[in-house]
């Protein structure tokens, strides 16, 4: 039997040693406490806060008072926390009558998304304790005994992926990071803040947003302007066009009448000669006749 507690105990200190669980902030953390039966089960944060405490026979929980446990449910012998915040980060413990079983919990932040060269990020991780250590490791293999890391400013070389170290008695756990890194674009404004240097020293940062907005704003109304103008010019012409033809047409009226009745008599001619009723239906005719008949010598061959 002796051997057996002692088993026991060694394992119960094993576990001591406790599970380290990583999440980001907004995630949710889930400690699975070891535990068959208990009359009672306690969770506790940072060593002595309570968050609940279950009777294992009744079922029945006592909550505290705080923030976290606002976000935290126990079901059976499992502790739930939603919409982690850094300040969740360190020590968790749960207390099953009288035996202890520890968590870690680290809360790392990493910028989402992609980074551009020249601007600034912070890679973070909370919950070390003073009897535990934590690193960096960037992608080019450089360690960091940092909590914290400072890209400012972002390099190419720190695209790729980034190592947290975090050893608690001895053994050390990592979580992998991917960080992405990619040259911004480059802009057209780019050769004007060297023109300007040279000129003045103190104006190069502040003209430099103003006239990249500005230049926007030109080209569109000089869009807008060329649009309109290039309305006005055709409608001019369309004018002058229509003038023109008003002009020319009372030019000849009033040709018409200093000539007299001349030009009225061969317009007459014409339009007495043309429509005739006799000779419409005998052009149809004619038209339909010759297209038939090359038609036939086709079709045999
Ligand atoms: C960044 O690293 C990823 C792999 O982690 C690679 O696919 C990508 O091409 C890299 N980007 C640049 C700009 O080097």
């Amino acid at each position: 039997m002796k051997t057996i507690t002692w088993f026991g105990f060694v394992l119960g200190a094993l576990s001591a040693a406790g599970e380290v669980i990583w999440t980001k902030p907004g995630q949710t953390a889930i400690f699975k406490c070891q535990a068959e039966s208990y009359g009672t089960l306690e969770w506790l944060h940072h060593g002595t806060e309570r968050i609940i405490r279950v009777d294992g026979r009744t079922g029945q929980q006592n909550k505290a008072q705080s923030d976290i446990v606002k976000r935290s449910a126990a079901s059976e012998t499992t502790l739930t926390v939603s919409s982690v915040k850094e300040a969740d980060a360190g020590r968790f413990t749960c207390k099953v009558d009288r035996r202890v079983q520890e968590y870690t919990l680290l809360v790392v932040s990493v910028p989402s998304g992609v980074l551009q060269v020249g601007s600034t990020a912070k890679l973070q991780v909370k919950g070390k304790s003073s009897s535990t250590s934590v690193q960096w490791k960037g992608p080019d293999g450089h360690l960091t005994d940092s909590e914290t890391i400072q890209l400012n400013p972002v390099a190419l070389s720190h695209n790729g992926t980034w190592e947290c170290l975090f050893t608690l008695d001895k053994v050390t756990h990592k979580k992998s990071l991917e960080i992405k890194v990619e040259v911004p674009a480059p802009e057209t404004a780019a050769p004007l803040p060297s023109q300007k240097s040279k000129d003045c020293h103190n104006c190069v940062t502040n003209p430099q947003p103003k006239e990249t907005p500005l230049l926007q704003e030109l080209s569109w109304w000089v869009w807008v302007a060329l649009g309109v103008g290039c309305l006005v010019v055709i409608l001019l012409i369309v004018f002058v066009i229509v003038l023109c033809v008003r002009i020319r047409r009372r030019k000849r009226k009033y040709q018409r009448r200093q000539n007299g009745q001349q030009p009225l008599k061969p317009r007459q001619f014409c339009q007495c000669n043309r429509p005739t009723a006799a000779a419409k239906p005998q052009q149809g005719r004619r038209r339909e006749k010759p297209l038939a008949l090359p038609r036939q010598p086709l079709l045999m061959e």
